[in-house]
């Protein structure tokens, strides 16, 4: 049965009747993939965050918060589905892991950050499928303005900056209105407002696009970078808009935001501010960008894996065998006349096996035969009657001798 109390990050919590946070899932807390040099997550959180570099950067917050804070905070109604035990981790019922990134609005903007991002891991049950796992990263970006006139010139001429670094890009926008009877203007905003800073709001995500996706459509003026703009609900944001980018044959769904309700401002105890927010997903982003297949990888430690990445560089996944490898030494004596030349070898041992050999290794003196399947599992059999032709061959045809 479950324990009375569990550690979790060095903290120790009773359990109750709705715990259902697993061991599986808490083994993740404290990997930190978005934090971790090299890893593709990292990599793609340190490229937004130097698109927004007067922002300040924010990374390490625990994912443990209260259902409050996660839901009640950000105008979530009681009964909303999110809540429910088979849709999120709860330690008990006073504490769960946050489900998005957006839990920590209230406290970030308390602190007086008035333009911020804060990427985080973040947790929701789901189906289990090559682009859906119960852990995933996110990033939550930020920026107020006083809601006077002084907050509204400092919107206006970011806008106007913004426009004009967009006006020589390679991009087509499908837009939507930034105030609509669907998406509302909220009751205490003066229109006006709210519809300087939803524009400030498009015209900073869609530079952001085109930063991250630019490189390879938004190239040229034949092949520009197509965004899509789509009214959307969150019960945090009013109006709320969805973000769409055109990428490879498909629309692919790239964000959520909208500009921040007045209660969430209230509760942080910053109302005379009027600004947006924005939450996106890192896996999707970074499975695009460096095609990498499968949701799984991210969180393996293979080398092969993990040597293949820079940090700072976004580089084209190779893909690798996923099934087990089992490896044979050959040592042998060659003779001193003819010494045995290591591409005879090879040729030798790739004329016997084929392609179920990975690689051979020469650290040391005396060579090791890789033996590893693109698409299957070998057996135990099958691989050591292999390695008796490649030894036999080595004595008859090289003349070596086997120790
Ligand atoms: N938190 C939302 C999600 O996870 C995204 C979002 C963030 C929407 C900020 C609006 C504003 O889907």
């Amino acid at each position: 049965g479950l324990p009375e109390h569990i550690e979790i990050l060095g903290g120790r919590y009773p359990t109750d009747a709705i715990t259902n946070v697993t061991p599986a899932i808490l083994n993740k807390l404290s990997l930190r993939l978005h934090t971790q040099p090299a890893h593709p997550l990292s990599t793609l959180r340190a490229l937004i965050e130097a698109h927004y570099p007067d922002f300040a950067h924010l990374s390490s917050l625990s994912p443990l918060v209260t259902p409050y804070k996660n839901f009640d905070e950000l105008s979530f109604p009681k009964d909303h589905p999110g809540r429910a035990v088979t849709d999120s981790y709860y330690v008990n019922k006073d504490l769960m892991l946050r489900t998005h990134t957006s839990a920590h609005e209230v406290e970030v903007f308390r602190k007086g950050e008035t333009k911020w991002l804060l990427t985080a891991d973040v947790y929701r049950r789901d189906e289990i499928d090559g682009s859906h796992y119960p852990v995933f990263h996110q990033v939550e970006g930020a920026r107020v303005f006083s809601a006077d006139a002084a907050g509204m010139k400092e919107c206006q001429e970011s806008n106007a900056d913004l426009a004009q670094k967009l006006a020589t890009e390679n991009i087509v926008i499908e837009d939507v209105p930034h105030i609509s009877p669907t998406n509302p203007v909220q009751p205490t905003h003066d229109p006006r407002h709210s519809e300087l800073v939803a524009k400030n709001l498009k015209l900073s995500l869609n530079t952001l696009m085109l930063k991250l996706f630019g490189g390879v459509a938004g190239s040229s003026a034949q092949n520009p970078l197509k965004v899509r703009w789509i009214e959307a609900y969150f019960p945090f944001t009013s109006p709320s808009f969805e973000v769409e980018v055109f990428f490879q044959g498909k629309w692919l769904e790239i964000l959520g935001c909208g500009v921040v309700r007045q209660a969430t401002l209230d509760t942080a105890g910053v109302s005379n501010k009027i600004g947006w927010a924005f939450g996106l997903g890192l896996e999707r982003i970074a499975m695009i960008l460096y095609g990498i297949p499968d949701i799984r990888l991210f969180w393996s430690m293979d080398p092969r894996f993990l040597s293949q990445f820079e940090q700072g560089k976004i580089t084209t996944f190779r893909p690798y065998s996923k099934y087990p490898s089992c490896f044979k030494d050959v040592s042998f004596w060659s003779p001193k006349d003819k010494p045995l030349h290591e591409n005879d070898f090879c040729d030798l041992v790739r004329d016997v096996a084929g392609d179920i050999v990975e690689d051979v290794q020469k650290a040391s003196n005396i060579p090791r035969i890789n033996y590893r399947s693109m698409d299957r599992s070998l057996s135990n059999e099958e691989v050591n009657g292999i390695q008796a032709q490649v030894v036999s061959r080595l004595k008859d045809q090289m003349g070596v001798e086997i120790r």
